[in-house]
């Protein structure tokens, strides 16, 4: 059995129909399967919060807490200890420093500091960008599945989802996303690589999509785990903006950097699309001075970054290779979490494996269970692979 998953050898094995598949192209595919995408997730977080199943508590006391893409390496050294010093600064707002690490950022990424906007992390941002593009409903085009985030606000702003499923070999269908978008369209949303699938859409492909359809609809582009890809591999469409393309482009200190609990992203957009977004949302006021510091540190030790990509590779293809010794299959990841279906009910998987305080997400994706265990250190990936021995095989 070939262990990387191809959607196309899956779906012939599944009852989804080619006449379901189609659909999805203007109604989502979990529209027609009760949203269980959404609910699921939300279900998940619910019951973390809300039961006894999995008190939140928990989260702290797990052997392996691998169900949040968090990256088990940061802060870096010199992000910790500029975080701990600039913690006697905490009195003062910290417009200078937002100002000074967008500077860094704008240098980094090769625009002026006009396009850049920072956020208590992406999420901010995805959700803000949302609110201010939603205002008079409309429609939002994005793949499925996708990283909901953006899309639940918009749902909220009482825009609708345009769907359109992944390809066959997990890649954004981008002609079938061309097609979706109509005169309600008031946002594209591509995340790259992409989340619960961990997989990718060619950076060419994606290039010459974004630079077509952003003459006509602003594009979003979610970046989060540019990091964890191969170097030669890691398209960043942040250079679109030079050709006056409308992207909005997001980053984030969570993932590569490992500081997700400390709360810096940013986005870079075209100045009159941040101007859009911040005419009913502020920016800097945001920022937490610690974060702040503490990001400008992890971004001049460049070599941390870059250890934590090595490492996270090193430990996905340990997971990925166990899996396969026990004939599971999975999809390709270029991420920092690895998606593979699971035979038995989400719920009753996260059941059993929290019982052995390994902590993982479920998803149902096109109607069928999957586990989405996100890499750790190659310590808690071996307890990892132990559990799932214990409760699965
Ligand atoms: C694809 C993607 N985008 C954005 C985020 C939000 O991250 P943050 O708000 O920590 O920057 C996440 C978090 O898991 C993600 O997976």
């Amino acid at each position: 059995m070939t262990a990387k998953i191809n959607r196309r050898n899956w779906l012939k094995a599944t009852s989804l129909t080619s006449a379901g598949l189609a659909m999805g192209t203007s109604t989502s595919l979990f529209a027609t399967t009760n949203n269980s995408l959404q609910l699921n997730e939300h279900r998940q977080f619910w019951e973390w919060e809300n039961t006894t199943l999995i008190p939140p508590r928990d989260l702290w006391n797990l052997k392996a807490r691998l169900l949040a893409n968090e990256n088990p390496y940061g802060p870096s050294p010199s992000a910790r200890l500029t975080i701990m010093e600039s913690v006697a600064t905490g009195n003062r707002y910290g417009q200078g420093d937002a100002a000074k690490l967008i500077e860094m950022i704008a240098e980094k990424e090769g625009v002026s500091k006009e396009y850049i906007m920072l956020g208590p992390g992406s999420s901010d941002l995805l959700e803000k960008t949302a609110i201010t593009h939603f205002l008079e409903g409309g429609n939002i085009v994005s793949a499925d599945p996708a990283y909901m985030s953006i899309i639940k606000t918009a749902q909220n702003m009482k825009a609708e989802w345009k769907s359109v499923p992944l390809t066959p070999t997990w890649e954004h269908d981008l002609d079938g996303m061309e097609k979706a978008i109509d005169a309600k369209t008031q946002l594209v949303y591509i995340c790259n690589p992409n989340n619960p699938t961990g997989t990718i859409t060619d950076g060419k492909k994606l290039w010459a999509f974004c630079s077509k359809v952003a003459d006509k609809k602003p594009v979003f582009v979610d970046e989060a785990y540019l990091e964890f890809m191969d170097p030669k591999d890691q398209h960043s469409m942040v250079g679109l903006l030079n050709e006056g393309k409308n992207v909005i482009i997001s980053r984030t200190f969570s993932k590569g950097h490992g500081m997700a609990g400390i709360r810096v992203g940013y986005i870079v957009a075209l100045p009159s699309t941040l101007e859009k977004i911040q005419t009913i949302t502020r920016s800097n006021m945001s920022m937490n001075v610690t974060a702040v510091k503490g990001a400008m540190a992890s971004m001049k030790d460049t070599g941390f970054v870059e250890s934590c990509r090595i490492k996270n590779k090193a430990c996905r293809t340990y997971v990925c290779e166990e899996l396969s010794k026990l004939g599971y299959e999975y999809l390709p990841s270029h991420t920092s979490f690895v998606l593979f279906p699971i035979a038995i009910s989400g719920d009753a998987y996260l059941k059993k494996m929290f019982a052995e305080s390994i902590g993982v997400r479920a998803f149902k994706v096109f109607g069928k269970d999957y586990c989405r265990v996100s890499i750790g250190t190659m310590e808690e990936m071996k307890l990892f692979v132990d559990a799932f021995k214990k409760v699965m095989v």
